[in-house]
């Protein structure tokens, strides 16, 4: 059943309080809820319609009496009152479930032995029957009674008022919340853990107590996730003036969980690859996802948990807000233009694909049939693309006054996206003119570009054109608004001073104070659109939407010679990167024409000695020249193309690495031997780049695969004290078959088979390898005694790390795909969520040639016919197919 935004309806009634009571018990739990009911509109007699999946109703009272039978109706998914009194009342319902056989890890389950909760989007009605909805805000208590010995730790949201011993060696715990929440906030955990304690001391005096929650042998690898919530505290006091507002403040780490991590009010619960690290078990890579979503789940106190979202299509107002904060936060704290490079690898490689493909939907989705698939790269990525467009057109003192206004009005509040938009708005008189498209389009825009410079006239013009795609239920698309940040280069890579700019004919001065500038945003909002500089002396050469200003496709008319003078020259460091990428694409391109015309393959001079240079440049940041070195992945080339040739665009790479490899081989070398380090291992800017710039080279060195280079990497390994630089020659060796790989990775297995977050690596290093027929190797790792198809990062890390190497899926004889769809099959009965993840591996099908499109369809329409399958995956498996 679809559910659609244009239906939304107030609830009928609201929830004041709420009193649960938890009985977690062996084979059963027991839950209590003792809710205040008032309707929205004094005398209605609408029915109360509850919520309720997989839970067994044992009683059901209104106002301490219990329901007769023609008051109350039971079907598989609700519970309704059909005869509810009219005024405000007291509804006390009693349910039993079963969380040791929960396996799909939402509402209440059980992980390693211990008892949690994941309640988002819809899990609290597998806990109780309850009007699951956001805009249902009540204040909750939660009683919580177990034995003690099994679970001595019993948490939930807000603070303990009350706690004590009981008969029969069970213990409680009364927690009790003073804000207003929805249910999916709501949070447990009963179990055996211990916490690393710390106190932050908020800008106003509040003295917060700080506790992260592991089992007992997992505490030293707390300490990065303790240093990253305290920077994060700060960092929303100083930025947005944002305190926290209770005086404790939880995180739990458990190993069972489908996503990252939780927001639960002031009980925050992660999956434990995203809090666990220490130098000898965690990469550079993991500490910097720890410090993004440890600040991540703490800014959705703010922007989510205080102010919260009316309806599920408004997810994006809660995460594309936060997203966008927390890459500011991890921005602040490192290098801004490598994080910057890395949020839009990120949405270039996932969202874009997604943008053009059966899933494609708008940052507020029209319609779902599983909210649980809309937790996308669209609503969470473009969605903070969107949020920064805010900023880059309202600059950051414009955009800090819209948040001022937005909490000011809708503290407490479950709200739209328009309401954050009117509160962008209207703090600063802004004219945004159509920027609400952006929630209701779906597609990535595509916009060119033609410049022209007229030397008497001494203007330089850019044309804008623009459209957008056609998506599944939308055809038709009108012109978007869309800020492009723009400076003009001299031929020698100077900025030019830009005075002003003349548009629908009129000259608008862009200076700032009396100055000219170097970069302003042009407001492109027209299907064609045309921007004329000037007093430009000579014929620039333009540096264009810089920074990625809007999340879109540009074409422009710059030549090679150009992209080389940016590449090398731009004050822009993201668009410096662009000009190497935009080379790197088109010689891919080029390249695989080649290939599929078997032609010899000849890779251009001017890019190794583009590349050269930068590797040479002492003053540039060591991450960003890693980040420059490194190529456009293969599936970003292949989104590129009429019909995606995974074969050729894999030769074609990897004939660009080895060829790089050999022609910069002396400064590759060299560049491993001046960043290897002595120090005991550090997580700092200097250090973290220094390691990804020397692992960069050493991979490049190794692809060759010659006994010499394979030797180096083997140094590497033995030689590594910590587990960025040992899993990074593991990989470099990796890359070839043979001997040395697999000794390596048995060495590096038997190290390690007792700590599962390291022996995912394992698994996905193996999972994602390009080394024909891996297929075969995988298929065997699966009956490993280190796999267990119901953890979901195991999953991730196997089936989602095979998915992701293009040659090996998209195998020519079928058998990736069946790989896939056998496994989709087995995991839906388990955990449909995780399932239906997997089975967006296949929404790309028809991008393929006629030989594997056939292949696919087989594996989705086998996948459609099985008897019981999840909404989860009808949903992904449907829409794909249809298309
Ligand atoms: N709100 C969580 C976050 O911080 C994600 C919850 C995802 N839940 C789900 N059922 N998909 O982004
Ligand atoms: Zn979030």
């Amino acid at each position: 059943r679809e559910i659609f935004l244009k239906d939304y309806k107030m609830p009928d009634y609201y929830f004041d309080s709420v009193d649960l009571s938890f009985l977690l018990g062996e084979e059963k739990t027991i839950v209590s809820s003792k809710i205040i009911v008032s309707p929205r509109i004094e005398g209605n007699s609408h029915p109360l319609v509850l919520d309720g999946r997989d839970v067994k109703l044992l009683s059901v009272k209104v106002d301490d009496k219990d329901l007769k039978e023609e008051d109350f109706h039971l079907d598989s998914h609700h519970l309704t009152l059909t005869r509810p009194p009219s005024g405000t009342f007291t509804l006390e319902i009693v349910t039993e479930i079963c969380p040791q056989n929960n396996t799909s890890l939402e509402g209440l389950y059980k992980s390693s032995g211990n008892f949690c909760t994941q309640c988002e989007a819809e899990g609290f009605r597998k806990i109780t029957f309850f009007q699951d909805r956001p805009d249902v805000m009540a204040i909750y208590t939660c009683r919580i009674e177990a034995d003690k010995t099994l679970y001595p730790v019993l948490l939930s949201n807000g603070n303990l008022i009350e706690q004590g011993d009981l008969e029969g060696g069970k213990h409680y715990a009364l927690w009790k919340d003073p804000f207003k929440k929805p249910s999916y906030l709501f949070a447990l955990v009963a179990g055996q853990l211990e916490s690393r304690d710390d106190t932050f001391i908020t800008s106003s005096g509040r003295e917060v107590s700080l506790r992260i929650w592991t089992p007992a042998q997992d505490l030293p690898k707390t300490a990065h996730a303790m240093y990253s919530l305290k920077a994060a505290m700060k960092w929303d006091e100083e930025v947005f003036g944002l305190e926290y507002d209770l005086d404790l403040f939880n995180i739990v780490a458990v190993p069972d969980f489908n996503m990252g991590a939780m927001e639960n009010k002031s009980l925050n619960i992660f999956n434990s690859k995203l809090v666990l690290a220490s130098p000898e078990t965690a990469t550079d890579g993991d500490y910097a996802a720890i410090l993004g979503v440890i600040g991540h789940e703490y800014f959705h106190n703010w922007t989510g948990n205080r102010v919260t979202c009316r309806d599920w299509f408004q997810l994006s107002l809660k995460e594309g807000l936060t997203v966008f904060r927390d890459q500011e936060f991890s921005s602040d704290m490192g290098s801004r233009t490598v994080k910057r490079i890395a949020d839009v690898s990120r949405l270039r490689n996932f969202q874009f694909p997604q943008d053009a493909g059966p899933m494609a939907h708008p940052i507020r989705p029209h319609s779902y049939i599983k909210m649980d698939n809309f937790y996308t790269v669209t609503v969470y990525e473009k969605g903070a693309e969107v949020v920064r467009m805010y900023k880059t057109l309202l600059e950051s003192s414009g955009f800090r006054k819209g948040m001022d206004l937005y909490f000011k009005r809708h503290d407490g509040q479950a709200v739209t996206c328009e309401d954050f938009f009117a509160a962008m708005r209207d703090a600063n008189d802004a004219d945004l003119s159509n920027f609400l498209l952006w929630y209701s389009q779906a597609g990535t825009p595509n916009v060119k570009v033609v410049s022209s410079y007229n030397s008497e006239a001494m203007t330089f013009s850019l044309k804008f054109s623009q459209g957008v795609p056609a998506t599944p239920g939308q055809h038709v698309k009108e012109p978007m608004f869309i800020p492009v940040a723009v400076g003009l280069l001299t031929s020698s890579g100077e900025d030019i001073p830009i005075t002003s700019v003349y548009h629908d004919g009129t000259l608008e001065t862009v200076m700032e104070n009396g100055q000219p500038v170097f970069t302003t945003i042009l407001k492109v909002n027209k299907k064609e659109d045309e921007f004329v500089f000037a007093n430009i002396a000579e014929r620039p050469i333009p540096s264009l939407l810089r920074g990625f200003s809007a999340p879109i496709r540009l074409d422009s008319d710059l030549t090679d010679e150009d992209l080389f003078s940016l590449l090398a020259h731009d004050s822009d460091g993201f668009n410096r990167w662009e000009a190497g990428q935009i080379l790197s694409r088109k010689l891919m391109l080029s390249l695989v024409a080649d290939f599929q015309q078997s032609n010899p393959l000849v890779l251009n001079p001017k890019f190794v000695e583009g590349l050269r240079t930068i590797i040479r440049d002492p003053s540039l940041d060591k991450e960003f020249i890693a980040k420059a070195v490194t190529l456009p992945g293969e599936g970003e080339i292949m989104d590129l193309m009429e019909v995606a040739d995974p074969d050729a665009v894999h030769a074609v790479r990897s004939f660009i690495r080895k060829e790089l490899a050999l022609q910069l081989k002396e400064e590759f070398l060299s560049t491993v031997i001046n960043n290897r380090s002595s120090e005991p291992y550090t997580f700092d800017h200097e250090n973290l780049a220094r390691r990804a710039l020397k692992n960069v080279a050493l991979a490049y060195l190794a692809s060759l695969g010659d006994e010499e280079l394979t030797n180096l990497a083997l140094d590497e390994y033995k030689s590594a004290t910590n587990m960025t630089d040992q899993v990074a020659a593991l990989a470099a060796i990796a890359q070839n078959p043979g001997l040395a790989r697999e000794e390596v990775l048995l060495d590096f297995y038997q190290k390690w088979s007792d700590d599962f977050l390291v022996v995912n690596k394992w698994l996905s290093l193996q999972a994602m390898s390009d080394i024909p027929g891996n297929v075969a190797n995988v298929q065997n790792l699966l009956k490993h005694p280190s796999f267990d198809l119901r953890n979901p990062n195991k999953v991730y890390a196997l089936v989602g790390g095979f998915c992701a190497s293009p040659v090996n899926f998209h195998a020519k004889d079928g058998s990736g795909y069946k790989f896939l769809g056998d496994i989709v099959l087995q995991l839906d009965k388990l955990n449909p969520q995780v399932a239906s993840r997997m089975v967006s591996a296949f929404s790309r099908w028809r991008r393929f040639d006629d030989y594997r499109q056939a292949l696919a369809k087989e594996q989705l329409e086998k996948i459609l016919a099985a008897n019981g399958l999840s909404e989860n995956v009808y949903e992904i498996a449907s829409k794909s197919l249809a298309a």
